[in-house]
Formats: C-alpha cells, sequence, structure tokens
C-alpha cells in the first residue's frame, strides 16, 4: 500500500525551497494524489510528481540523497560519538552505528527529523521520557543510554543490537513455530512487566521494534521514545502518516483515548504474535483508515482457524490479549504472562478462561446478545453457531426457570 510518509512529504518540501517546483505545483500534486486515492489509487507523492512532469527521476534520487547527506552530516557533528554508518530508517527516524568515545564502545543513535524539533511539547516529552527510560535496566529492552540535540536535529542514544528484528523475518515469509513465538514474546512480556512496573508505556509494540540477537535474546526497541501525539486527529493522522500502517495498533490508540496504559502494549502485543504464528496480520485494508476500522469492529479470525495445528491455549490467549475492550484483556502483564507460560508448558490458559467466563456472565446478566467482543475461546466445544455447548446448556436452563417462574405467576 503506498501512503504519504513523513519523508514523503519532506521531499516535497525540499524540492519547494530548491525551487524545482513551485507551492503551487506541489499543492496540485497533493490535490491529486488525494483524489486518486479517493478513487481507491494509493499512490506515493513523490510517484504523483513524477507523473504530472514537475520533477524527473534523478531530480528526486538526488533530493532523496541530499535530505540523507543532510541528516547524515548533522550525525557526524554529535559531540562525544564517531558514526561508523546507517543502521536503518523507519517512517520518522534513521538510526546510526556509532562509536561513543568516552566509553569506547559501539552504540545506535537515532536521529529524529527536523520537524519534530518545531513542536515544544514534544521534545519536553523527548527529553523526560528518554531520561527516564535510561534509567530501566532489563535484560530484553534496549538500554537508552542518552538524549541530546546537535542544532536543530535531536537524537536517542541507544544499546547498539546486532542481528535482526522480528519484521525481518516475517517481511522473508518466515511463520514462526508457536515454541519460538511463545519463547520471544513470553521475553517481551518480561520487558514490558518491568516497564509498567516503573510507569512506563511503550504505545508502539510491533515486529519492527523486536529485535533479535545472535543467541535469540529478544529485546524490545524504542522503550522511552517519546511519540509524536496524543490527541485523536493527529493520533489518526500518525497511524496512518509517521508509523505506516498501523496493524498493531489497541482501539483505545485509535480512538485517541488520552489515558493509554499497559492493557494497550499487551494488546499490540498480541497482533505481533498473531502475525508471527499465522503468517498473517490480524486486520488487512487497503487504507490505514480500513485497517484502523477493523481493529475498532472487526471480529478476529481465530488464529487456529488459519493454522489448524496451533494449539487452541494459544488461541485463546491471543484472543483475550486482543479483546476490544481493554476491561476483557488481561488484568496485568503477570497474568499475562502467567497464561504464556503455562501454553509453553502445554497446560490450559487460566486467566483467559476466567476472562471469557467472567465476560460472558455479564453479557447474560445484562440480557444482551454475545456480541464480537465476546469472542470464543478456540478451545472448548462449540455448536455450529460458535457458541460453547455448556453454555447453551446454561441457557435452555435459565430459559425453563424462567418459563416456570411466569407459570406459577399467571396460575396465581
Ligand atoms: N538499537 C539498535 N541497534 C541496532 N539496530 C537498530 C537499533 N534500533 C534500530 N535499529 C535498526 O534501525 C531500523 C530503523 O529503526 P526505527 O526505530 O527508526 O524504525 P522502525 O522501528 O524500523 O520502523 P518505524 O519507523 O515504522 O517505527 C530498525 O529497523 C533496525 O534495523
Ligand atoms: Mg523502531
Amino acid at each position: 500500500m503506498a501512503d504519504t510518509t513523513s519523508t514523503d512529504t519532506a521531499l516535497g518540501r525540499v524540492a519547494v525551497e530548491r525551487k524545482l517546483i513551485t507551492p503551487e505545483e506541489l499543492q496540485v500534486c497533493i490535490q491529486e494524489q488525494r483524489a486518486l486515492a479517493q478513487a481507491g489509487k494509493r499512490i506515493s507523492l513523490t510517484e504523483v510528481m513524477l507523473k504530472c512532469g514537475y520533477l524527473t527521476r534523478s531530480q528526486l534520487q538526488r533530493l532523496g540523497g541530499d535530505m540523507e547527506d543532510s541528516i547524515a552530516r548533522k550525525a557526524q557533528q554529535i559531540p562525544g560519538y564517531q558514526i561508523l554508518g546507517k543502521l536503518g530508517a523507519g517512517a520518522m527516524a534513521t538510526v546510526f552505528k556509532a562509536r561513543q568515545l568516552s566509553l569506547d564502545r559501539i552504540v545506535a543513535i537515532k536521529v529524529l527529523p527536523r520537524k519534530l524539533g518545531e513542536n515544544a511539547e514534544f521534545v519536553e516529552r523527548f527529553y523526560k521520557e528518554g531520561r527516564a527510560a535510561a534509567r530501566l535496566n532489563h535484560n530484553n529492552i534496549v538500554q537508552a543510554i542518552d538524549v541530546g540535540n546537535a542544532g536543530e536535529y535531536h537524537y536517542f542514544v541507544m544499546e547498539y543490537i546486532e542481528g535482526k528484528t522480528v519484521y525481518d523475518d516475517l517481511a522473508a515469509g518466515k511463520i514462526y513455530s508457536e515454541k519460538d513465538a511463545l519463547d520471544i514474546v513470553i521475553q517481551v512480556a518480561r520487558a514490558l512487566e518491568h516497564a509498567a512496573e516503573r510507569g512506563f508505556v511503550h504505545r508502539d509494540v510491533k515486529p519492527k521494534n523486536i529485535m533479535l540477537t545472535k543467541q535469540n535474546v529478544a529485546k524490545l526497541a524504542d522503550m522511552g521514545l517519546a511519540r509524536e501525539t496524543s490527541d485523536m486527529e493527529a493520533a489518526v493522522a500518525e497511524a496512518g502518516r509517521a508509523y505506516g500502517t498501523p496493524y498493531y495498533i489497541s482501539p483505545e490508540q485509535i480512538r485517541g483515548e488520552v489515558s493509554i496504559d499497559f492493557r494497550a502494549d499487551i494488546y499490540s502485543l498480541g497482533a505481533t504474535l498473531y502475525h508471527m504464528v499465522t503468517g498473517k496480520v490480524p486486520f488487512e485494508g487497503s487504507t490505514p483508515a480500513a485497517v484502523m476500522h477493523k481493529h475498532l469492529k472487526e471480529p478476529l479470525v481465530p488464529p487456529d482457524h488459519i493454522v489448524p495445528t496451533l494449539s487452541s491455549g494459544l488461541g485463546e490467549v491471543i484472543e483475550c490479549m486482543m479483546a476490544k475492550n481493554r476491561d476483557d484483556r488481561y488484568a496485568s502483564i503477570g497474568d499475562l504472562l502467567a497464561d504464556l507460560q503455562r501454553v509453553a508448558r502445554g497446560e490450559p490458559p487460566l486467566q483467559a478462561r476466567k476472562k471469557y467466563d467472567a465476560k460472558l456472565l455479564e453479557s447474560l446478566a445484562d440480557g444482551r446478545e454475545t456480541d464480537e467482543q465476546v469472542t470464543v475461546p478456540s478451545g472448548g466445544e462449540t455448536t455450529s453457531g460458535g457458541v460453547p455447548i455448556v453454555w447453551v446448556f446454561i441457557l435452555a436452563a435459565l430459559l425453563c426457570l424462567s418459563v416456570i417462574v411466569n407459570i406459577i405467576f399467571l396460575t396465581k
């Protein structure tokens, strides 16, 4: 799916700054891109600039190269560090490998785009959260080391991890075995538990932020990296723009709720686990908005319906992690860890079943029908409609009771 990334918009801005195109021409391209998107054709802004004939491909390549060079030049000026090369770039930042001169050790430095530095509130949070994160210390968290600025660029120094990300594996078509996926997700859950106990919510758990060392130690990256926004409109824009397609975002983050807690991380970790064991993201769509709508409304296809060899216990755990309403998810990361470990040992999950039973009883008591939020545990026998047989008996018994009570009253 092609969508407007921050790099794309920045490229447009630089093209105007260099007087390669006029601001009016850029506007024409943005409008053209929107019109195409409405007609179901999503292409990047740079492609539109090419298509409209405002820029040539070689001009675009030079512009892209110049932008990278300018970030790299800035990175070279970070005092106390010697830049050794580029490690990668995400939608909102570039990561460099560097030597920290004082301690003579290799580190990774994430340099944020200049645009973020214009937002004073963001910069304040960036420093506050970055410094707090540097005090966290856990084997499954990429250690935050320092935050600082070189001119108008802000940077985040962290432990260098030699290895790959879970995303790299998924992009290469790997589907993890249940055992391997659980091994990684249990490590990430430990990292989240450590962080949550100290008041941290990650907010962006996803395969790209789980690094794996050569010894298969999982390291959660970007802990303590401030996110740009919290209000609804910006969160939605951000989810689609700066952070790529929102395959792992929780419903409450989509709704732009202010009090995001560890349960958002549980949802995103559940979506990541789902992807790891099925090879598919939980909800697909041709636009970020379509994907987000499904997170909010569409019931999850149980993972063991996609890969039948998965244990029903794993399905129950994922469904509890990904409950649309956060009250229906695990009440603590400790509870989640207990279930993940039980499933890894081949035992049924306890907490997920308790949560499921409580939710079902609540909806029965309310006289509501079970809606899509009450996902049926994939274990346990079900009727063809998907309702567990035990509940059919309970419902029948309740019905009989109410008929008897009615008869008694009517015959009085
Ligand atoms: N601490 C690190 N050690 C080694 N490599 C790293 C480290 N942190 C990030 N990287 C590499 O840099 C790449 C870019 O990281 P970054 O966090 O900017 O984006 P991302 O997480 O991949 O994607 P997104 O921008 O969508 O969040 C990563 O994919 C990874 O390959
Ligand atoms: Mg990252």
